[in-house]
């Protein structure tokens, strides 16, 4: 701010005058300020969202009483830059729940959306930022199929967000565009239009990326290696939750593949990790695909830098002990970006290092090295956090969505009619989550 005012101050000798003493202000306020201009670290103290190291953005975690905004992790790294070469489900990837459940999606024009919100940017930037999987609720709507956040099977104008091959078109922008990522969509299927998915996928120009059916480990042995997988161009995992798709589609059907925990809150229970009834049991070695899904069933966005910072991790231990010592391929978090620090990104961070080189992190691994030759890495910036690292490739700058300079979390701004409509969407919600459970 200071500084446009000085640069669009012309110079004149009225204007010296007071250009004196803001320069000496600005000097005052810069030196105050312990770094600036993309130089704060992970932790720092921020005020501005160009503040900090790239990878990091400047937000703040109220939830636990974070009063001063801070330089937060926004940007995975890619564990195969680092270890290349694994079979794929040997690697933790972050996923997105409702990844197209995004706070700052436009509604449908004329229409109030009265939903829960999971994200708070586009699926475009969330694969930037190194998300590699996605969670989209599928449905059949408006003679199409759209990604809609809603109950009971079906979509409605208030519950929808756009149609699914948008989203869909980004995700083959990406992979056409990074020739060496692989991504996995998972399916909640609410799609009975014949062949809906098969065309919706097509269209999208996605046919090309199919990991087909027939290739996917029917008996617990690994995946294929990444390596094969690029070879091959079989780049695009697809699951879904409708077990009629693989005969008559041939999209896989997630259980089949598949270990997960329960989803909502029974996911975040201290020191428990019961599977999903569709699933296997955990310890099962029927599947070598562990998904683990790590987020409250109602998506508190003031709450999650809380959730995804020590909880998590400890939740990832403890469904590490329950899958009989294996490190799940995926783990699924709502505001993927919010955390005290280093967020899910450490978290992905050690479970990759753990599981590729026995080190503490990933960024300690080296190539070709013996398991558990690890790297000296430079001091973590406090207990508990690895040390920031910038990402080893160039996979786009972080956007910055998440800001929250004013020290609070974005506030959002309901009628009264709106609160009480939310307030028995989310009764519904959680009467429907019993039933089902
Ligand atoms: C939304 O859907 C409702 C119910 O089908 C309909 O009455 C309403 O006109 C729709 N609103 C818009 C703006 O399309
Ligand atoms: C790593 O750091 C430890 C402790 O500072 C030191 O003893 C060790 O020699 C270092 N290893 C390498 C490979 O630099």
């Amino acid at each position: 701010m200071l500084m446009t005012h000085l640069t669009s101050c012309r110079a004149t000798p009225s204007t010296t005058s007071r250009i004196i003493p803001l320069l000496i202000l600005s000097v005052l306020l810069n030196s105050a300020a312990a770094c600036s201009n993309g130089n704060c670290q992970l932790l720092e103290s921020c005020s501005a969202a160009t503040d900090c190291a790239s990878g990091l953005y400047c937000g703040n975690c109220a939830a636990e009483s974070r009063n001063q905004p801070f330089c937060i992790r926004g940007q995975a790294l890619i564990p195969t830059t680092i270890v290349p070469g694994k079979p794929f489900n040997k690697y933790s990837w972050l996923v997105t729940h409702n990844a197209f459940s995004n706070v700052n999606a436009p509604p449908l024009p004329g229409v109030q959306r009265l939903t829960f919100y999971n994200q708070e940017d586009t699926v475009a930037n969330q694969l930037r930022n190194g998300v590699r999987g996605l969670m989209l609720d599928m449905y059949d709507f408006e003679n199409s199929i759209w990604l809609c956040h809603s109950f009971r099977g079906q979509c409605y104008n208030i519950t929808a967000f756009n149609p699914a091959i948008d989203t869909l078109k980004d995700v083959e922008a990406f992979l056409t565009e990074n020739p060496s990522e692989i991504v996995t969509i998972i399916i909640e299927d609410y799609v009975h239009t014949p062949n809906g998915l098969t065309k919706l996928f097509a269209d999208a120009g996605l046919a090309k990326y199919w990991f087909p059916v027939s290739k996917m480990p029917k008996k617990g042995e690994d995946w294929p290696t990444v390596s094969q997988m690029v070879q091959d161009n079989h780049r695009l995992l697809v699951f879904t939750s409708d077990s009629s798709k693989e005969q008559s589609e041939g999209v896989a059907y997630q259980w089949r593949y598949m270990l997960e925990n329960e989803p909502g809150d029974p996911g975040v229970v201290k020191d428990k990790c019961p599977n999903r009834k569709q699933s296997k049991p955990l310890n099962s070695r029927s599947s070598s695909m562990f998904l683990q899904n790590y987020f409250p069933t109602i998506p508190a966005e003031a709450q999650a830098c809380k959730e995804n910072s020590a909880p998590l991790a400890e939740m990832v231990a403890t469904c590490y002990k329950a899958a009989g010592n294996v490190m799940p391929t995926f783990i699924a978090v709502n505001y993927y970006m919010r955390s005290d620090g280093g967020g899910v990104f450490d978290t992905l961070d050690r479970m990759n290092g753990h599981t590729l080189c026995g080190c503490s992190t990933i960024a300690a691994c080296q190539e070709a090295a013996p398991y558990g030759s690890c790297k000296n890495i430079t001091s973590p910036a406090s207990p508990g956090i690895a040390t920031p690292t910038t990402p080893a490739t160039a996979m786009g700058t972080f956007s910055g969505t998440v800001q929250e300079i004013s020290g609070s979390p974005p506030a959002y701004h309901f009628s009264k009619r709106t609160a009480l409509i939310l307030a028995q969407l989310s009764l519904i919600v959680c009467v429907l989550n019993s039933i089902r459970n």
